[in-house]
């Protein structure tokens, strides 16, 4: 665990999860269909992942919004572009499996633990209504998930501070007792700076982001989260 992590949650009243690398795995897309998209699956899988991410930045700084959907959709083309795979049908398949990827493996026990502890449960995320809807129910999780919260209610990407307001405001929980918990390390920044318990789900042992906000927990997968909160 990094040092300037601290290792603690205090008087969590609700969990917020993001969604992308966080529940889901977005590389399980391009693993469905790995075969067809041949040796550079890896490239294409992490590349489409990036230019994603890159495309909501650069449209929140640009105030020019597309949906998630959209979004995903145009990094998807122009990375398949990138690497010589562009393929009308390949990339309307990957686009469907992206409405099915797979939750990590921990996950349905980590929810169902907060769920019998009766700790509220919501996701934050770029992701459109449709979209996360889909992936949710994809992967069994209706039950497990209290509330689905998408930035297109806000009409600008993480990590805006109004994003993280907007789950404060519709779960009426003071944002200091709300743990977020993301994979991605700048938004897990992002939502600490705002003034969330922040746990970094570091996934894929990353180093510690050099941006602002000072993260609560480092965890390499949401097994021991019920164990931090007192759940179990
Ligand atoms: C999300 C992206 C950040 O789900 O993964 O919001």
């Amino acid at each position: 665990m990094n040092e300037t992590v601290t290792g603690r949650l205090d008087g969590i009243e609700a969990c917020v999860f993001d969604a992308y690398g966080t529940l889901f795995d977005v590389h399980s897309a391009v693993a469905s269909l790995r075969k067809r998209v041949g040796p550079l699956h890896a490239e294409l899988s992490t590349g489409w992942r990036v230019r994603q991410l890159e495309y909501t930045w650069l449209r929140s700084l640009m105030r020019e919004h597309v949906d998630f959907w959209q979004l995903t959709d145009d990094a998807l083309r122009v990375t398949l572009q990138t690497l010589g795979l562009m393929d009308t049908a390949l990339h309307d398949e990957l686009m469907q499996a992206y409405l099915a990827l797979e939750a990590f493996p921990e996950v349905k026990r980590a929810l169902t633990l907060l769920k019998r502890a009766g700790i509220p449960t919501a996701i934050l995320t770029n992701g459109t209504p449709a979209m996360i809807e889909a992936a949710v129910s994809s992967a069994g999780l209706d039950a497990l998930i209290d509330k689905q919260l998408s930035i297109e209610s806000v009409g600008i990407y993480k990590p805006d501070p109004r994003v993280y307001q907007f789950a404060v405001d519709s779960l009426g929980i003071t944002a200091g007792n709300i743990s977020f918990q993301s994979s991605n390390g700048w938004d897990a920044a992002g939502a600490a700076h705002f003034g969330f318990q922040a746990a970094w789900i570091n996934r894929y042992s990353q180093p510690l982001e050099a941006l602002p906000g000072e993260l609560s927990v480092e965890l390499p997968d949401l097994e021991g989260l019920p164990a931090l909160l007192g759940i179990c």
